[in-house]
């Protein structure tokens, strides 16, 4: 079985990116009367103790939203993200993160249907129990990458994918590739969001470029994609820099607002004066 656990790294610079633009995306979904679903196929444990051993022992939420937490200057997108949070752990110190499951179940309509996937047997039950009791949702331990074969079209043609593996397995760059193809293919209209590592490595590069040009063919709106760095190479070769998020048939106003809210996440966040962001996108 995997090695990988989000407890780990819940919290982190890349938890940040990840989730002020799904909350940013999700806001705009829900501007519109029509439900919509949201596939998430890889969910992890849908929330996060923070005083738990895993994520003690490297401390990453302390560098992301550990940053961010105490501060009331930021933009309005920043600032919604951080209340997502906040509203997750109640009055108080930062206890617990909320994973994208529940930043979903907060932000989700009643109608709105969700569909989890998470393979991992200890993450799956902890995933059941946090999303207990909300209608329109499934939990499902299933390989996550054949989500948009089972899923799309949704019954309301409107739909969200989230494809956030922890690309521990080299050939997950592969099976992104064909799960975003697979998912155009039946539903050119989908909003799809991938997470990615930036490393000293090809594949992420590799996989970015090839999911524009699917996306330049299939997708009905282009694509959007922003990265994040914070951190330079280190001499092991293997670190994460940063992170990135491509998000194909992106609401018009997000690049706007990742325009105004990147700049305070790179000071936030940075760990280095090189510390920087990219935002660019092939608008329709
Ligand atoms: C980066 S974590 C997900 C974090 C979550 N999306 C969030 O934002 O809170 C990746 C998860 O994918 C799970 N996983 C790995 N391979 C999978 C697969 N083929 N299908 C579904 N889940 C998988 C891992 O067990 C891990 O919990």
């Amino acid at each position: 079985m995997f090695a990988y656990r989000h407890a780990f790294h819940a919290g982190n610079h890349a938890d940040v990116l990840k989730h002020l633009v799904l909350i940013q995306v999700l806001r705009h979904m829900a501007l519109k009367d029509k439900p919509f679903t949201l596939v998430d196929t890889h969910a992890g444990a849908g929330a996060y103790r923070l005083e738990s051993k895993e994520a003690r022992k490297h401390a990453e939420w302390a560098e992301g939203i550990g940053r961010l937490w105490e501060r009331r200057d930021l933009p309005p997108a920043v600032a919604d993200y951080v209340a997502q949070v906040r509203a997750f752990n109640g009055p108080g110190r930062l206890q617990a993160y909320p994973g994208s499951p529940v930043l979903a179940m907060q932000l989700l309509r009643a109608d709105d249907r969700l569909r989890l996937y998470e393979l991992h047997g200890s993450d799956v039950p902890l995933l059941a129990e946090q999303v207990a009791g909300r209608r329109e949702t499934g939990v499902m331990q299933i390989d996550g990458f054949t989500a948009p074969r089972a899923e799309l079209p949704p019954p309301s043609r409107r739909a969200v994918l989230l494809i956030d593996p922890s690309y521990e397995i080299k050939t997950d760059y592969a099976k992104v590739l064909t799960a975003v193809r697979e998912g155009l293919e039946r539903f050119a209209e989908a909003v799809i969001l991938v997470w990615y590592p930036q490393l000293q490595r090809l594949e992420p590069h590799e996989m970015v470029e090839r999911l524009k040009a699917t996306a330049a063919a299939r997708a009905r709106k282009g694509w959007l994609n922003v990265r994040l760095n914070v951190l330079p190479p280190d001499a092991s070769g293997f670190g994460m820099m940063g992170s990135g998020m491509l998000v194909i048939n992106p609401p018009h106003p997000l690049h706007a607002t990742l325009q105004q809210s990147l700049p305070v996440l790179v000071q936030a966040l940075g760990r280095y004066d090189g510390a920087s962001f990219r935002l660019e996108q092939l608008a329709r």
